[in-house]
């Protein structure tokens, strides 16, 4: 593991420790690294109105938003197996935001990465910003 995903992956695991999912269990952790080579981690936040918890990733992209930054470089969501902890329809929206198609999204367990994808693989023909410029 590069030591740039090593930063990823214990900064991912640190969140991960401290989610609140007191109604699935089911903790996750993310971590980003911005365009600044900051890293920003984040946890999902469960809700006893359940709709309205939200997801490790959400958390890692309003960190980064908060500290100004604006574009994701790499990402890395950890989770128990044993399937794979790939994010879910919402957050690879919410990713493709501040991503580009080639951008590499991990995903990982405590032993380490388990595999790698690209955006573009998890949510081809995406709508992103780029499709609001148009002309009236
Ligand atoms: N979850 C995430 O935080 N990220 C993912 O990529 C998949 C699912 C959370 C949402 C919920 O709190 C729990 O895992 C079970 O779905």
């Amino acid at each position: 593991m590069s030591s740039e995903l090593a930063r990823l992956f214990e900064a991912a695991r640190a969140a991960r420790d401290r989610a609140y999912a007191p109604y699935s269990a089911f903790q996750v952790g993310s971590a980003l690294r911005d365009e600044h080579d900051r890293v920003h981690a984040g946890c999902n936040v469960e809700n006893a109105a359940y709709p309205v918890g939200t997801c490790a990733e959400a958390g890692a992209i309003a960190a980064m938003v908060a500290t100004g930054g604006r574009a994701i470089r790499e990402i890395l969501v950890l989770g128990p197996g044993p399937g794979l902890v790939t994010p879910c329809g919402a957050c690879r929206q919410r990713i493709r935001e501040f991503a580009s198609p080639d951008v590499l999204v991990h995903v990982a367990d405590f032993d380490g990465i388990r595999a790698s994808f690209t955006l573009g693989t998890l949510l081809p023909d995406s709508f992103g910003p780029e499709n609001l410029v148009h002309d009236a």
